[in-house]
C-alpha cells in the first residue's frame, strides 16, 4: 500500500513559563492508504497533540511530515488546503450546529468544499442513510441521542470522501453498547469509502477495529 502520511522524528514542545513540555517527541509514524491505526495511551501522553500535528492544525517544533511522500513544512496556507481537501475530523464532543438539522449539518461539510446547496443536501442524505439515520434527517442535534450525534459527526467527516479521517475520543461520551454500534457504522463506512483512519482513544472497543494498535507514553510510542 502507498504511504499517505509519514513523519520523521516529529516533535512538539510547549513552553509554559520557564518549563518545557515535550508533548510529542521524535515520532516516526506512517499511515498507509486504507490503513486503520488506533492510538492508546494514558491521559497527557500526547495523543491529541500528535493528531493535531498530523493534520496540520498544530505547528510542529522539529522533524518532518510527508503527505503522499511530499514533505510539507509548517506552511499554514498549504496545510489548510491539504486538510480541507483530504481530511475529515471527529471529536469527543460532536460540534454539530444546534440550529441546523442533521442533514444540514452534514451538508455544510460539502458546501464548504464548494458543492451547491441542493447537491450537498442530497449527498448528506445518502451518507446519513449509510449511518442508519434516514429517519433522523430533519432532527436537530438537541433531538438526537449521543450515539446518533456522533454518527452525524462521522457522516459530516466523510462526506467529501477524504483520504484520511482523524477521530479523537469519538466514543468518549457514549456507553459501551452505543460505542460498539458507532464503531460498527464507522467501520463499514470507511471500508466503503476506502478512507484511512487514525483514532486516539481510551476505548478498548477499538482494539478489533484497528489494523495496527500503537500505545503512546510521554510523547512517544512504547
Ligand atoms: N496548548 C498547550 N500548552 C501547553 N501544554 C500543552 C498544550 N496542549 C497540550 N499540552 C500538554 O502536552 C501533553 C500532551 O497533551 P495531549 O492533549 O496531547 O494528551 P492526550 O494523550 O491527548 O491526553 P487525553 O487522553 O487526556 O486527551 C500534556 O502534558 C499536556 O498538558
Ligand atoms: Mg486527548
Amino acid at each position: 500500500m502507498n504511504s499517505l502520511i509519514k513523519t520523521n522524528n516529529l516533535s512538539r514542545i510547549y513552553h509554559q513559563g520557564s518549563s518545557k513540555i515535550n508533548a510529542v517527541q521524535n515520532i516516526n509514524f506512517e499511515l498507509k492508504e486504507k490503513e486503520k491505526i488506533v492510538i492508546y495511551g494514558r491521559s497527557g501522553s500526547g495523543k491529541s497533540t500528535l493528531l493535531n500535528l498530523l493534520c496540520g492544525i498544530e505547528k510542529f517544533s522539529d522533524g518532518e511530515i510527508f503527505y503522499k511522500n511530499i514533505p510539507y513544512k509548517n506552511d499554514h496556507k498549504k496545510l489548510t488546503k491539504i486538510r480541507r481537501e483530504n481530511m475529515g475530523f471527529v471529536y469527543q464532543f460532536h460540534f454539530l450546529l444546534n440550529e441546523f438539522t442533521a442533514a444540514e449539518n452534514v451538508s455544510l461539510g460539502a458546501m464548504i468544499f464548494g458543492t451547491n446547496k441542493k447537491d450537498s443536501i442530497l449527498k448528506a442524505k445518502e451518507i446519513l442513510d449509510k449511518f442508519g439515520l434516514v429517519s433522523r434527517l430533519n432532527h436537530f442535534p438537541g433531538q438526537l441521542s449521543g450515539g446518533e450525534k456522533q454518527r452525524v459527526a462521522m457522516a459530516r467527516a466523510l462526506i467529501n470522501k477524504p483520504d484520511v479521517v482523524f477521530l479523537d475520543e469519538p466514543t468518549g461520551n457514549l456507553d459501551n453498547d452505543t460505542a460498539k454500534e458507532v464503531i460498527n457504522f464507522l467501520d463499514s463506512s470507511v471500508e466503503e469509502s476506502n478512507a484511512s483512519v487514525v483514532v486516539a482513544t481510551h476505548d478498548s472497543e477499538f482494539r478489533s477495529f484497528g489494523d495496527k494498535i500503537l500505545t503512546m507514553d510521554s510523547g512517544n510510542f512504547v
